[in-house]
Order: C-alpha cells, then sequence, then structure tokens
C-alpha cells in the first residue's frame, strides 16, 4: 500500500526526467485472466483522462478482457476521475454510490479507481477508510503497474492503494487502443511546474516530464502509416516541452518536426501564454498542415488577479501575445478559458474580463466558477464574493462569449472549408467533422467521406456549430 503525500506532491527537484522502456508486462500466468470477461470505463475531465483511458483499455485487452458499455455486464468497472473542481469531484462520487449500489446483487465485481482524484490526499485516504470495497485506488504515475494490481485484487479481494507521489519517469511502450481510426491523441509531456494557485494539476500529476522527440515523432510516424488524418499532441502545459530534458530543442522544434511527418494535421493544447514563443507561432504559420488553432487560456482579465493565480502575465502581455498571433497565422481561431469569482475578485476586475473579452472576442470559452481546491495556495485566500454573485458573473460573461462565438460562425456563412470528418453526429442522421479551426461542422454527407479531409460549404450557423454540405467529389 502506497498512500498520496500532499508535501512530496509539491515537492520539485532539479534531476533530470528519466525514460523508462521495459516496465510494462503482462506475466503469462494473467494473458487470459479477462477471457470472457468485460470491462467498462468511465473517464472524466480533460483529454490527458481520455488518452490515459485508451492506454487502460489496450492493457485490459492485453490481459483478454473486452470493453462494455454498461457497468451491469461488466466484471471490472473502472473510474478514470478528475480533480479539477468540485463538480467533477461530485460527479465521480456519485458514480461510485451506483457501482456500489450495483455491487450488492454482484459482489464479484472489481472496481478501479484511478486518475487526478486518486492522487488527492484525503480521497485516497477516504476510499481507505469508507470504502474498503474498493478493490485499486491507482494513481497516475502507475497505470502500466495495472496487471500486477489487478491480479493481486483477484488473488486475495483485499482493497489495494497504490498512488505515489514523487516520480520523475516517463514510461514508454505503454499500449494504446484508440478511440478514433482517424485522429490520435498524443502525449509529449507529462505533469506541470506552473503552479498557479488555482490548479490541482502540479500535485495530481507531477513533474514536468518531457518524452524525447524522437519517440514522439516515431508515434506520429507510425499514425501516418496506420492511416490517421490527424494528431493533437498532448500536455499540460505543451509550451514548457523540452526545458526538463537537457537538451537543446524546444516546442516549436517539435511542431516543426511533426509538421515534416506529413500527417495532414497537427493539433496542440494546452498551451500556457508564458511559453508561447514567437518561433512557435512562426513555425504554426509556415506549415500548413500545423492548424490555425490556438487555445490560450486568459482565466482573468484583470491584472491584480493574474498576479494572483501566479499566471506570470499581465493583461497587456497577454494582448500582445494575442495579437501577435493573429497577425502571423491568418484566419487563426483563439480560444480560452476563464474562471471567474477568484478569491479577491471584485466588481472591477470582473469588468476588467469583460472588457478584454469584448475587445478579443474569442471563438469560444470554457467559463468556470472558481472552485477551492484543498492544498492550494488560493484555498486559503480571503474570498468574500457570495456564490450567488459568482453565478451571476458566470451567466453575463457566458452571454457576451455565445455572442461572439456567434459572431465569428457568421463569418463562414456560404464559404468553403475544410473538414474531417470523423463520425455520426448526434444530429438527424448526419456526420460530423472539424474544420481546420477547430469548428464543429454537422453535414449531410454519405459514408464513404468517413477519415477523409473534404471541403464542405456553410450552410447555417449557430453559437456553438455549423450545417454544411460537401462540395468535392
Ligand atoms: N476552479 C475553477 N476552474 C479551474 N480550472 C483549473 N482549476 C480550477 C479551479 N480550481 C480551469 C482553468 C483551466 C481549466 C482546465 O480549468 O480555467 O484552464
Ligand atoms: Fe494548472 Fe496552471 Fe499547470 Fe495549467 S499551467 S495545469 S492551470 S498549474
Amino acid at each position: 500500500m502506497n498512500l498520496p503525500n500532499l508535501n512530496d506532491a509539491r515537492t520539485r527537484t532539479k534531476s533530470p526526467t528519466i525514460i523508462k522502456r521495459d516496465e510494462y508486462q503482462v506475466p503469462a500466468t494473467i494473458k487470459e485472466i479477462g477471457k470472457n470477461k468485460y470491462y467498462c470505463i468511465y473517464t472524466y475531465g480533460c483529454q490527458m483522462n481520455v488518452h490515459d483511458s485508451e492506454n487502460i483499455s489496450a492493457i485490459m485487452e492485453d490481459m483478454s478482457y473486452t470493453k462494455c458499455d454498461d457497468m451491469d455486464q461488466a466484471d471490472v468497472i473502472i473510474l478514470n476521475t478528475c480533480a479539477i473542481r468540485e463538480n467533477a469531484h461530485n460527479k465521480v462520487m456519485g458514480m461510485l454510490g451506483r457501482v456500489k449500489h450495483l455491487r450488492e446483487t454482484k459482489n464479484d465485481i472489481i472496481t478501479i479507481f484511478c486518475g487526478c482524484m486518486a492522487q488527492e490526499e484525503t480521497i485516497a485516504k477516504e476510499l481507505k477508510d469508507k470504502y474498503s470495497w474498493v478493490d485499486i485506488v491507482m494513481g497516475t504515475h502507475n497505470i502500466h503497474k495495472l496487471p500486477e494490481y489487478l491480479e493481486k485484487a483477484i488473488n486475495t479481494k483485499k482493497q489495494d492503494i497504490e498512488v505515489f507521489s514523487i516520480e520523475g519517469e516517463v514510461y514508454e511502450g505503454i499500449p494504446v487502443k484508440r478511440d478514433s481510426k482517424y485522429k490520435a491523441w498524443v502525449n509529449i509531456m507529462y505533469g506541470c511546474d506552473k503552479f498557479c494557485t488555482y490548479c490541482i494539476v502540479p500535485y495530481t500529476r507531477g513533474k514536468q516530464r518531457s518524452r524525447k522527440p524522437e519517440d514522439i515523432i516515431n508515434e506520429v510516424k507510425e499514425l501516418v502509416q496506420e492511416g490517421y488524418q490527424e494528431v493533437t499532441l498532448l500536455g499540460q502545459n505543451v509550451n514548457a516541452y523540452g526545458k526538463d530534458l537537457n537538451i537543446d530543442y524546444t516546442m516549436a522544434n517539435l511542431l516543426e518536426d511533426v509538421a515534416k511527418t506529413n500527417i495532414s494535421r497537427v493539433r496542440f493544447v494546452t498551451s500556457h501564454p508564458w511559453d508561447f514563443t514567437l518561433d512557435m507561432i512562426e513555425i504554426i504559420a509556415k506549415y500548413d498542415n500545423i492548424m490555425p488553432y490556438i487555445h490560450l487560456p486568459l482565466q482573468s482579465g484583470s491584472s491584480k488577479i493574474l498576479k494572483k493565480m501566479g499566471r506570470r502575465y499581465t493583461k497587456e502581455e497577454y494582448k500582445k501575445l494575442f495579437y501577435q498571433i493573429k497577425e502571423m497565422i491568418p484566419n487563426c481561431s483563439i480560444t480560452t478559458d476563464i474562471i471567474v469569482g477568484f478569491p479577491g475578485e471584485t466588481e472591477e476586475d470582473f469588468h476588467d474580463t469583460i472588457d478584454l473579452v469584448n475587445e478579443l472576442k474569442y471563438d469560444l470559452a470554457y467559463t468556470f466558477i472558481y472552485s477551492p481546491r484543498e492544498g492550494t495556495p488560493a484555498s486559503v485566500m480571503e474570498d468574500n464574493t457570495s456564490l450567488e454573485e459568482k453565478k451571476q458573473r458566470l451567466a453575463t460573461l457566458n452571454e457576451l462569449i455565445n455572442k461572439y462565438a456567434l459572431f465569428n460562425n457568421q463569418k463562414y456563412l456560404h464559404k468553403t472549408v475544410p473538414v474531417l470528418i470523423e463520425g455520426p453526429s448526434d444530429k438527424d442522421n448526419k456526420l460530423m467533422g472539424y474544420t481546420d479551426t477547430m469548428k464543429l461542422v454537422n453535414i449531410k454527407a454519405d459514408e464513404k467521406y468517413l477519415g477523409k479531409i473534404v471541403n464542405v460549404k456553410i450552410t447555417d450557423v449557430k453559437t456553438w456549430s455549423m450545417d454544411g454540405e460537401v462540395i468535392n467529389d
């Protein structure tokens, strides 16, 4: 048993990232342990978690388990959790209640609790004290050990908590079962060293560790061979890529090398304005296969609040970067994240955010009410704004964000744009895909277009999506 420790999770050493290549194995004794058995996996949170679930699925299938969508049918239930805000936490706890209920009639189910919540000291302790029926609690740093933990759980039927808070490794060679045949997530780095004062990620995901450039490029080359059209390079703060590797190689270099693999589309998330260099903007502008779309989290339009958030930029510096991107990358769409109700945010600070949104007119924004996370500096800052007031600010902001989303989409009406057709749409018998600028388009089109990048004429625009028709054959 290994329980997480908040103080260890805070620690950062200067030791270089260690790449480990032979850690993942499935012992012969358990290769068939999942024959005629099913697993289901519930994933909460960001793309990093979505991609971790693709790894976990492949590991389960390496042990002969079959995936199912329904927890009633499953022999193993996996909750891959998110800790970023209180509501993500509440959803997971609600689901845990459902699993408990199911176990009352089917007590041989194995329950696995993993992801960011497992890395939280108080949650792991709560699982130990109050949820001893949860078989495996596993952190974000040791997914590759799942076969070992599962074998032990099946044999002993005793709870095992394996969460580590100190780490400096990158594990290569973990299998992946991708959800899509056309677009793939590719990790370029793990963890984050920025320690924005509201954010739990540096504690749950640990120290920044970059993968080696050649490992990333080889993975992308393989994806090209397999017919993938799009890769999204993934990290909590991708612009800081390479800084921990002691090599003279940056995110700009990586973007260029990935573009040179000739994959049709390259995307990347998430960027921190602090590390966004001019070199990067130049490379994005230079290569047609690096998409003109950037997610650039603002968090607040008030320099005072940005300082309290530990974001390391002022409103003016952010604006300068924003305009540089817009100027150097024609038609680039920019989306953002904004938090309202951070401790100490006054009406005036909130208006700074509103003014900035009015000026920059984002293509889209993900907006949140600040949620205190235990152990983070912001969670002990004085906060005098009522929840009622914060909800009002969120509603005001969302109205504005929606207005500009529609305003930006309207520029697409009757234009022809490239769309990668990905799969069925929720809307009446249509297919869906994204433009190069990351606009969601619903299209009445033949299935033969699946997995292809086609020219689509936009026939109608809404706030969150557009309708279109294929114009070439
Ligand atoms: N409360 C509210 N929103 C948060 N985010 C991160 N931590 C918190 C928090 N404690 C938001 C930020 C980040 C996005 C992924 O989630 O806007 O960019
Ligand atoms: Fe959290 Fe800031 Fe790191 Fe993003 S850059 S993961 S907001 S600490």
